[in-house]
């Protein structure tokens, strides 16, 4: 078996155009989950995972993002002062250990593969996973864990894939596989947004990934593909030449956070899913239908 994953890349750069105005102060994955910032899930998604380092790859204008991660003295003191403790536990649960993440700045908006690529020296020379920060993934087992499970089964290059509804495979990234046994397949192919009727299975890739270090010398040099933008999609499929890649179809849910209408659903799945919070959410869900 080949190294642990121990690091993690969350691009969080992009321009978030589906979700303004609201993202266009707040970095998009700021905004919240019911009380929580989508960041705040991921972060303890990739720590359920057994993620020790997490590599931030952000934009202009998102600094924010670097001090919901940092303490709070004043609002802290404030909190310890009136004993509330449960508030002020809930508030310190989501800071790393001292040197636990990076913040790399990515200058310009290039796209996801050159994203990825500007965390090469801080990933080094070992596998790592790569976690799209818009996918809520709501699972009994962590999604990222059920990835590097199956990353210390097959080694290689693990896609985490889900089905996409009936007649939608055109708007995904949809893999092809060497036939179908079960939910870890070998992969042969990908392709991005195929023409309705041309896709090779209807498994879309849904935003986590385990990759192997030599993705970083492919993207260097990298031509831009879809879109104008240096694509990972491209990047994997070089590396898939000389690499096994497997297909994960995972136990769980994905809410796509990057849209409205999924991150509305976010909202009420994750509310409902709470047991503080499950039985206000479903009255004034009903009320309101
Ligand atoms: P998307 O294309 O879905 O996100 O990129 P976007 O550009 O932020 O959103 P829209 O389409 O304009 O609404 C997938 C992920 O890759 C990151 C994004 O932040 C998002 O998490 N990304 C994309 C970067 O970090 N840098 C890029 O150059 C492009």
């Amino acid at each position: 078996m080949g190294k642990r994953v121990r690091k993690a890349v969350l691009p969080v750069a992009g321009l978030g155009t589906r979700v303004l105005p609201g993202a266009k102060t707040t970095p998009k994955n700021l905004l919240n989950v019911v009380d929580r910032p989508i960041l705040s899930y991921i972060v303890e998604e990739a720590r359920a995972a057994g993620i020790e380092h997490i590599v931030f790859i952000v934009g202009r204008g998102q600094a924010a993002i670097e001090d919901y991660f940092d303490a709070i003295p004043e609002i802290e003191q404030a909190l310890a002062a009136k004993g509330k403790t449960d508030i002020l536990e809930d508030l310190r649960r989501d800071l790393p250990e001292p040197g636990q993440m990076s913040f790399i700045r990515q200058m310009a908006p290039l796209g996801l593969g050159h994203a990825v690529w500007c965390a090469r020296h801080v990933i080094g020379d070992e596998p790592f996973a790569v976690m799209l920060p818009d996918m809520l993934m709501m699972a009994k087992r962590a999604a990222l864990a059920q990835a590097v499970d199956a990353y210390e089964q097959k080694g290689g290059n693990v896609v985490v894939v889900e089905p996409c509804p009936p007649g939608e495979a055109h708007k995904y990234g949809i893999v092809a596989l060497d036939g179908q046994d079960g939910r870890l397949n070998r992969m042969t192919g990908m392709v991005e947004k195929p023409a309705p009727g041309t896709e090779p299975s209807n498994l879309f890739i849904s935003g986590r990934y385990i990759l192997q270090p030599e993705i970083f010398e492919i993207l260097e040099t990298q031509e831009r593909g879809a879109g104008g933008e240096i694509q990972l999609t491209d990047g994997m499929f070089h590396l898939m030449k000389k690499q096994d890649f497997h297909a994960l179809e995972y136990e769980g849910t994905t809410y796509d956070c990057g849209d409205k209408i999924g991150l509305l659903r976010a909202n009420v799945a994750f509310a409902l899913a709470r047991p503080d919070l499950a039985d206000a959410a479903r009255k004034a869900i009903n009320a309101l239908l």
